[in-house]
């Protein structure tokens, strides 16, 4: 079991580099399935979902080989179809081979799939999206069993709610479906063009990802591009090293991280009082002295706030001068940091979507636990501008998503180290 300790109060200084998005990594390994030959991924985080996306690759039967930041992944012979449920359960990016599998060997058998608990996270658009297109699914006792006897065939797909993963699924689906597949009220996340320009890049023919309706025309198959494919800046790795700035005070540079997936965060550090400038792909941020509250955040599907910077947001309105209510539209229950952080002195009041917080003028160390990837985050962000000590266990949620955060954090001066407990 390890465990983050972090003394707080002390400013930080320096640059930072963004590192690659995690969901965005996630869904290109998924769809290196449909890719026969040799894929060459760089700019791949070092964080512990990559590596499980990686172990299913391995799984199947593909040859992953990695170092680094760059990662290579030959699905030239898969070997099987059938992912166990303990690689299901690791995170909830695994559901996205369904897609991938169903149109690369028109089966698959599965499971539910894991990722943080923040609240009902069904897969029934997924589920629904594939039987459309032609898979017979069953699930018994959890066990999902997909065929697409006949092969997929492109359909018109309407979404309930643009959902990241089952735009993802579907586009994966797709790809290689007979005829056309039209996706309405698609998500709009950066994460989707990224995939769309991976796929692209293979030979598939998809247009409109970014906007509400993508179009895609299956063909025959998808050939791995020949030079190595970048993947995009994590956006809330950049958000998360702006809020640390914004609690523990000082001046960084956040290098390398596509502000314009930021234009909905962008404003509220501003209106909190940081002095955020943006130039080219890096966005510099100072702070000096107390933060102020902020404007009614509500999260929102892109290009709106993301509910994946809410935790890491609230964590320095929580010593700003007045009161912020959240608003969480995306998932059920999604404040499990704020209990964390009153322990740490906050005051926070959270009902069903809403979350009241008012400013109190100081946080303090204390032994705490990361309840899920981004509230984790938050509880660093919010330590480092604390009085006294923090202990953070349960980091391994934070591993999933930040690519070795002690020490990015340590490069600008923080005073964070990761430490491993004995077991009681
Ligand atoms: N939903 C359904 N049915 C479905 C699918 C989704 O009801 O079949 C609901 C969900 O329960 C939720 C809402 O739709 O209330 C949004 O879910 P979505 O499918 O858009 O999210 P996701 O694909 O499960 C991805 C990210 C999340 C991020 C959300 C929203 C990955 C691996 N995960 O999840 O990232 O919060 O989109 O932007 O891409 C994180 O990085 O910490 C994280 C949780």
């Amino acid at each position: 079991m390890q465990k983050l300790v972090i003394e707080g109060g002390t400013p930080l200084f320096g640059e930072i580099i963004t590192q690659g998005a995690k969901n965005a990594v996630l869904p290109v390994l998924a769809a290196c399935v449909l890719c026969e030959g040799k894929v060459m991924l760089r700019n791949c985080p070092c964080i512990s979902d990559r590596y499980a996306s990686a172990r299913i690759l391995s799984a199947l039967g593909a040859k992953v080989t990695a170092e680094g930041n760059s990662l290579a992944a030959d699905c030239s012979d898969l070997s099987s179809d059938d992912i166990s449920s303990s690689l299901m359960k690791t995170m909830r990016s695994s559901i996205i081979f369904m897609g991938a599998l169903l149109g690369r060997t028109g089966k698959c058998t599965l499971c539910y799939p894991g990722g943080c608990n923040l609240g009902p996270r069904p897969i029934d658009m997924h589920i629904s999206a594939m039987r459309k297109m032609g898979a017979v699914i069953s699930d018994e006792y959890g066990v999902i069993s997909c065929t697409a006897p006949e092969g997929l065939k492109g359909c018109r797909h309407s979404l309930s709610f643009p959902s990241v993963g089952a735009t993802e699924n579907i586009m994966l689906a797709a790809v290689t479906a007979e005829g056309e597949t039209v996706i309405s009220n698609a998500a709009r996340e950066p994460e989707i063009c990224c995939l769309g320009d991976f796929l692209r890049a293979c030979g598939a023919k998809i247009s409109g990802d970014g906007g509400g309706r993508i179009a895609i025309e299956g063909v025959k198959k998808l050939t791995p591009p020949p030079e190595p494919f970048e993947i995009i800046p994590d956006r809330i790795a950049a958000a998360t090293y702006i809020s640390c700035a914004a609690c523990a005070g000082g001046e960084l540079l956040i290098r390398d991280c596509a502000p314009a997936h930021l234009e909905a965060v962008i404003p509220v550090f501003e209106q909190m009082g940081c002095r955020l400038r943006v130039f080219g792909s890096n966005i510099y941020i100072y702070k000096k002295g107390r933060l102020k509250a902020a404007d009614t955040i509500r999260t929102m599907v892109y290009p709106g706030f993301p509910t994946d910077a809410q935790a890491i947001l609230m964590a320095p309105l929580c010593t700003a001068e007045g009161t912020t209510v959240f608003v969480e539209n995306i998932f059920e229950n999604r404040y499990r940091h704020a209990d964390a952080l009153c322990r740490m002195g906050a005051d926070i009041r959270a009902e069903g979507k809403v979350a009241v917080v008012t400013g109190v003028p100081h946080l303090y160390g204390t032994v705490t636990e990361a309840p899920d990837l981004r509230g984790g985050a938050a509880l660093v962000c919010a330590a480092l501008g604390a009085m006294g000590t923090t202990e953070i266990s349960g980091i391994s949620y934070i591993d999933r998503g930040y690519e070795e955060i002690e020490q990015v954090l340590s490069s600008a001066g923080a005073k964070i180290s990761r430490m491993t407990e004995e077991k009681q």
